[in-house]
């Protein structure tokens, strides 16, 4: 008897768990046509399935991420990144949010958009006053990238391609740009960027989307434990440009050595999180040099959701949604408000072309300019 209601209780908890999981299969991928560009140009999405049932979608758009399903600790899938609806919400997006999209040539702020090289004085368009941000007025995130997807040993990917004429947006080079998109089969999803250039040039790439472990849309990231693998980081004027000084973090309410809920000490009246309206600051990453390590941990006691970032980049920013305002409305009407997801955008320092003591951004002739950025997930209990 006992064991008859012990099989029909194992019986119960498998069919509970193939309701709430998706079916194992073959990894794939597929396209859809996603609109228009303004001058026409078709834009797609490709929709990259894991062996889990996590999914990712990438467009052309921008090369953005528009969403990444994984499952929560009882297994319901679950969108974590904000995002639009489509291309259209993604091209008319108001209040510069940069949802999922790869960022160049410069991720961050270039102070008052000028920076030498060479002897010679570059004036970039000010988006973002009194500096030029994320590659100023057309960035890579509002371009169009072509895609490739391809199949490797039983995993899936897209490569992206974008290529940069010489002075677009005034810096100079002409830049070929790759990013290989893989969806492995433990639940991570990696980007790998390669670039070149025919002229010097600077160059900060990185990826920004914005995470909430708790599904997007669904309240705030503020009881999210944030771990960051950093004993310093580079303090900002009210202009949220570096000092150029790589402090320590010891004693500030942004130290994350040990995983705290993001919103513990958000409002603490210190001078650094009043000048950026809470987190919004480059981490100055252990292991400098030392290849893919672990950036920073974070994990949503809601869901259960755990989220790793492993970077070769000197730098992780750390950025809190401080600006979200509920006039972002995001995929199914959601309302994106203040602090409703976060970034971690691992990249050099922000202005390092005016910083000659931070690791350097230049990009010469004859180098490949290389980053390696996992996103990893899993759940805990
Ligand atoms: C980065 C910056 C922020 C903000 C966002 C986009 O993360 O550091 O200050 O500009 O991009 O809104």
């Amino acid at each position: 008897m006992g064991k008859r209601i012990a099989h029909i209780m194992s019986c119960t908890a498998l069919l509970a768990l193939l309701a709430t999981t998706v079916h194992a299969g073959p990894a794939t991928i597929t396209r859809a046509a996603w609109g228009k560009m303004s001058d026409g140009r078709a834009i797609s999405l490709y929709t990259l399935t894991n062996t889990h049932g996590m999914q990712v979608k990438i467009t052309t758009y921008g090369g953005t991420i528009t969403s990444i399903v994984v499952p929560d600790n009882k297994g319901q899938m679950g969108d974590v990144v904000l995002g639009y609806n489509d291309s259209a919400d993604y091209i008319k997006a108001v209040n510069n949010t940069y949802f999922g999209a790869l960022i160049g040539r410069y991720g961050n702020r270039i102070a008052k958009g000028i920076f030498t090289l060479d002897g010679k004085t570059y004036h970039l368009y000010i988006n973002n006053t009194p500096n030029s941000l994320h590659g100023g007025h057309y960035g890579f995130d509002k371009k169009l990238w072509s895609a490739t997807p391809f199949h490797r040993r039983g995993t899936v990917g897209l490569t992206v391609r974008y290529m940069s004429k010489d002075g677009e947006e005034n810096y100079p080079g002409t830049l070929h740009e790759k990013v290989v998109y893989t969806l492995t089969n433990d639940n991570s999803l990696q980007l790998q960027y390669t670039a070149t250039t025919d002229k010097d040039t600077v160059l900060n790439l990185t990826s920004h989307a914005y995470f909430n472990l708790a599904g997007a849309g669904n309240g705030n990231i503020l009881d999210h434990f944030m771990m960051i693998n950093a004993d310093r980081y580079t303090p900002i004027t009210k202009n949220l440009i570096p000092t150029g000084e790589l402090a320590t973090l010891s004693g500030t309410p942004l130290d994350f050595r040990k995983a705290t809920p993001i919103g513990a000490r958000i409002d603490k009246d210190n001078v650094q999180l009043k000048n950026a309206g809470g987190y919004d600051h480059n981490f100055v990453l252990n292991q400098q040099g030392q290849g893919v390590r672990l950036g920073a941990r974070v994990s949503c006691p809601r869901s259960g959701r755990v989220m790793e970032v492993w970077t070769d980049q000197p730098g992780l920013q750390f950025y809190s949604g401080n600006f979200l305002n509920g006039t972002n409305i995001g995929k199914g009407g959601k309302v994106y408000n203040k602090h409703y997801g976060f970034c971690l955008e691992a990249q050099h320092y922000p202005d390092s072309p005016n910083e000659p003591k931070f690791p350097t951004t230049e990009l010469k002739p004859g180098q490949v300019y290389h980053q390696t950025t996992i996103y990893k997930f899993s759940v805990q209990k």
